[in-house]
């Protein structure tokens, strides 16, 4: 108990990290913009869209109190579908869209956008891997990058969710200079959610993901991704108050530097080897969670982004889009710098170096 105790005190999180945990996405969250905001989902005859776009009617993107208009993008042998669902958005009478616009040119689809969700892009089948969509999928987001240079809102804020995300994103931001790269992003928010599933399934005993914190994913949205639970820590289902942290909940180290690890670098693969079809659902339930917390805040909680990696306190590699420990507040996103142990850093350096070589393929296409 004494132990318990005195993980917790170095562990306690401020009351503000606590409350967040509670009211991160809360009905009662503000609207992040005055007005209408313009969000736009390419890929928007796709799977993940047709799971997306439900969500964001029901006000999961950016709260229930922000109107929306809503544009969507696919290639144009896919125009007619787009119509279909934009039927079914209509049959929905969701209240938070003034209106809903689907379109195959980019012009449309991009000009004034506020958010720019970039889904857009061939999924990986069996027997690849994501850098495998390298080749295939950088023309897009090449073109999606200059599309938002001459169009989009110069305070756009994207995320990049169609495969290899990471460095499609990096593409995305070099193809649109004049908009701050800090306004680039990429989805690791799945892992994130993944790992934290993972971890409340290993300590049992009625524990529930709202109860585990501060589970970090570091790196590429890859099998090379370091799922982190060296900072973690329970809080309890009443109080909200710490108590211990993950490595001492879970007491099984074996299982975290290899079960949990592996389980969640390979997630995807599973998926797609049990589906025939990469994940969707999940995939755009993560992407809510990180756009609404990233426009909405965390109130000082920590999630994963991957972010441009310039300036970042664990001197890794200064151009490339990486999953780090964030805060956000109103828009604007913050790396929290937090002590490493060795292990952890070699395995951040090994998640690094793919996106260094994956940036090198990417620059030579
Ligand atoms: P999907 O094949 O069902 O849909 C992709 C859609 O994108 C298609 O409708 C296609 O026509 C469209 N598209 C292709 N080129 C386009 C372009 N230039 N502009 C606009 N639209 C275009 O695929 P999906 O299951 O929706 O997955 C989409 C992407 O998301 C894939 O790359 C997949 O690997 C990736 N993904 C990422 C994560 C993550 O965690 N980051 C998770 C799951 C899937
Ligand atoms: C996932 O993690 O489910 C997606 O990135 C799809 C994939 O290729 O693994």
């Amino acid at each position: 108990m004494h132990r318990i105790n005195k993980i917790a005190n170095q562990l306690s999180p401020s009351t503000e990290e606590l409350k967040s945990v509670e009211t991160s996405g809360c009905p009662s969250c503000p609207a992040p913009y005055n007005g209408v905001a313009k969000v736009l989902v390419t890929g928007a005859a796709g799977n993940i869209a047709y799971s997306i776009l439900f969500g964001i009617g029901r006000g999961k993107l950016l709260g229930p109190n922000q109107k929306i208009e809503l544009y969507l993008l696919d290639i144009p042998i896919m125009a007619d579908k787009m119509k279909g669902v934009v039927m079914e958005l209509k049959d929905c009478s969701f209240p938070i869209f003034t209106k809903i616009i689907s379109t195959t040119d980019y012009k449309t689809a991009f000009t004034d956008i506020d958010v720019a969700l970039l889904i857009g892009a061939k999924p990986r089948g069996k027997g690849m891997v994501r850098a495998d969509l390298l080749k295939a999928n950088a023309n897009i987001f090449k073109g999606q990058g200059k599309a938002i240079e001459q169009y989009a809102s110069r305070d756009v804020k994207v995320v990049v969710v169609g495969n290899p995300a990471n460095t499609n994103a990096l593409i995305t931001m070099k193809n649109a200079p004049s908009i701050p790269p800090s306004n680039f992003t990429a989805m690791t928010r799945l892992d994130q959610n993944r790992a934290i599933s993972q971890i409340a399934d290993k300590i049992g005993n009625g524990v529930q993901v709202g109860q585990i914190n501060n589970v970090i994913i570091w790196g590429n949205h890859s099998k090379t991704q370091y799922p982190d639970i060296s900072h973690g820590y329970l809080t309890c289902k009443k109080t909200g108050k710490v108590v211990t942290s993950l490595k001492s909940a879970i007491n099984d180290e074996f299982w975290i530097d290899n079960t949990f690890i592996s389980t969640v670098q390979q997630r995807g693969k599973a998926i797609i080897d049990a589906r025939g079809l990469s994940s969707a659902a999940s995939a755009a339930n993560a992407c809510l969670d990180h756009v609404r917390d990233w426009l909405c805040g965390t109130n000082g909680r920590i999630v994963s982004m991957a972010v441009p990696s310039k300036g970042n306190p664990y001197g890794i590699n200064d151009d490339i889009i990486y999953s780090f420990p964030v805060t956000c507040s109103a828009g604007n996103y913050t790396i929290v710098k937090l002590p490493i142990s060795m292990k952890s850093y070699q395995r951040m350096k090994k998640t690094e170096q793919e996106l260094v070589e994956e940036r090198k393929v990417a620059l030579s296409i």
